[in-house]
């Protein structure tokens, strides 16, 4: 045999096994096209006259991309599995077992060319009903379709804003079919290892974790609405549920802690100096600025709702209002700091109050106010300052009241003339001076200032003139000493009011700050995930399935 004749040899082989080949692909060919032969996709599969098409129902979540909580939409990554028996399509029976019996996998089937059940979402929220894909549906040989296709759907989940951002928010979608009834079609949940599964699937392989939500309770359940007839289409529908938490590190770290330390600022203004009224206004008004821009923050992020307010506005709201209160201080205390005797009457009540009790209780470091009797200067008459009534500024007082003394008696050399200091020399001179001194030397009598005065103007009537004017000192000294403790007093006012408001609003912005986010501690999912229903709607063996 030469190498020709096996050269055409192994080309007739070849030849023979890819026309076997294409038989085969042929058959299926075939077989496509003789069940698309005078099928009509447009009719539902009923071989009998009463027949219901049951189609079950599966849905795989493989992303939660997010929720939109301004548009109160969900957005979802899908697998809807849906499966049903056409009759049409089934070749185990005769006559076409005859000719395709040899064909026992699943034949692919474009979607669009067979009947589909219109199952559709139906509460979505951006007129998207369907399937982001038509992809070929599994025909098995006994007329059975399984169609897996993927969508992504936007539905709507009204949320809850309350609680934000320690919200949990309860979704659902909505699947019905568009145009066939319950007298048509029967939904029901699809059923694996014996369980019905009331539950969304999730696949830890093919899961993607959202990030800003985790998902609590994920049951599944198909509803009949009583209210409705069977043949509306309303009667029978199934409902995906996906109750989701919130995870709050983000709002915590972007808003909350920011939030909380300015606020604290705005106490930091009761350490300024009352005489800092004015600083004091502009901190706190620059703060409650500053808690604006959160407020603007937060309301661009949840829904414009009237019906109620979320947490985070909630305690915004009681911060600016802190702050407010803070700021009002402030411009009281101004006021109350600034205040003179000349304008002002402070009653002994108030000083009793503020000025005795309150600083006591409040271990403030300051010499408490004492009632007493020459306190008035209408009673008093060129005590010494020592004994002052109130005997609070002490040591400041005598420095400015001696500063006051050395003014007037320069005021006094100007006023007295010439001629008059001149004899006054003169008789100095004489040894007019020295003799008063020794005539006092005996009998002065050194009780008080009074006393003192009588006696000098005993000892030499020259000494009389300035005895007068020296009384006329100390009086002007005493006069100018009692203007400037009542004006202390004024500040000392102040500054207990002052105290006492930090005192109080320290402990109001503390508890509130701490009530308002145990508030949203505490604002968790309920462990079952429908109210009074404590099935968990969960596989109960270890499938290969995971929570959350
Ligand atoms: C099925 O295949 C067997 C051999 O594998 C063959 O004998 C039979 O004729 C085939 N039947 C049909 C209907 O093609
Ligand atoms: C389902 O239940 C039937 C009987 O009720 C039993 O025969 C079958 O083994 C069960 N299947 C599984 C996977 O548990
Ligand atoms: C979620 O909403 C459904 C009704 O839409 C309700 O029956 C269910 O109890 C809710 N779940 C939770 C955890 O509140
Ligand atoms: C989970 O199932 C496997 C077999 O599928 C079994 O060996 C194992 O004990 C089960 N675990 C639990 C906790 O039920």
């Amino acid at each position: 045999m030469d190498s020709g004749s096996a050269i055409s040899l192994s080309l007739f082989v070849r030849v023979l096994l890819t026309s076997a080949a294409a038989a085969a692909l042929n058959l299926e060919g075939e077989l496509f096209a003789d069940l698309m032969r005078d099928y009509n996709k447009n009719i539902r599969p009923k071989e009998n006259s009463n027949d219901v098409t049951q189609v079950t129902i599966k849905m795989t979540l493989t992303n939660l991309i997010s929720l939109n909580e301004k548009e109160e939409a969900l957005t979802t990554n899908v697998w809807i599995e849906l499966q049903w028996c056409d009759y049409r399509l089934r070749w185990d029976q005769p006559p076409r077992s005859h000719l395709y019996g040899n064909i026992t996998s699943d034949l692919r089937v474009p979607s669009k060319s067979i009947w589909l059940p219109d199952i559709i979402l139906e509460n979505n929220v951006d007129g998207q009903f369907e399937v982001a894909l038509y992809c070929n549906a599994l025909v098995s040989p006994n007329g059975c379709v399984y169609w897996l296709p993927p969508a992504i759907y936007r539905s709507a989940c009204p949320i809850t804003v309350n609680y934000f951002p320690f919200d949990w928010q309860n979704c659902t979608m909505v699947f019905r079919s568009q145009t066939y009834s319950a007298n048509e079609i029967e939904m029901v949940l699809k059923e694996e290892d014996n369980q019905t599964m009331e539950w969304v699937f999730i696949e830890p392989q093919a899961f993607t974790e959202n990030g800003e939500w985790v998902i609590r309770h994920r049951p599944a359940k198909k509803v009949i609405n009583a209210q409705h007839s069977k043949d509306e289409l309303d009667y029978q529908e199934v409902i995906f549920f996906l109750v989701i938490q919130r995870k709050p590190l983000f709002y915590i770290i972007n808003i909350i802690v920011p939030c909380v330390l300015f606020s604290s600022l705005s106490l930091l203004v009761y350490f300024l100096p009352a005489k800092a009224g004015g600083q004091k206004c502009t901190m706190s008004i620059i703060n409650l600025l500053g808690q604006t821009v959160f407020l603007f923050l937060i309301a661009k992020k949840v829904p414009e709702t009237s019906e109620s307010v979320p947490l985070i506005g909630k305690y915004l709201m009681f911060v600016m209002s802190v702050t407010t209160m803070v700021v009002m201080n402030c411009v009281i205390v101004l006021n109350i700091s600034l205040r003179t005797p000349n304008t002002h009457m402070m009653s002994d009540k108030v000083r009793k109050i503020f000025l005795n009790i309150l600083p006591r209780l409040l271990r403030m470091q300051m010499r408490p106010w004492t009632p007493s009797g020459d306190s008035s200067p209408a009673t008093t008459n060129g005590g010494p300052l020592a004994k002052d009534g109130n005997g609070v500024f002490m040591v400041p007082c005598r420095r400015r009241s001696s500063m006051a003394l050395i003014a007037k008696a320069e005021e006094y050399i100007v006023k007295t003339s010439r001629s008059e200091l001149m004899f006054a020399r003169l008789r100095e001179r004489n040894g007019l001076m020295k003799s008063v001194f020794e005539k006092l030397h005996d009998g002065l009598d050194v009780g008080t200032a009074e006393q003192l005065g009588a006696s000098l103007a005993k000892a030499s009537p020259e000494l009389k003139q300035c005895v007068a004017s020296c009384k006329h000192i100390a009086e002007t000294a005493k006069q100018q000493s009692t203007f400037q403790n009542e004006n202390e007093e004024w500040f000392l006012l102040a500054r207990v009011i002052d105290r006492v408001c930090f005192i109080v609003m320290a402990s109001v912005f503390f508890i509130g700050t701490i009530g308002i986010f145990l508030m949203g501690h505490f604002n968790q999912p309920p462990s079952s995930p429908f109210l009074g229903d404590p099935k968990m709607y969960l596989p109960t063996n270890n499938m290969t399935d995971v929570q959350g």
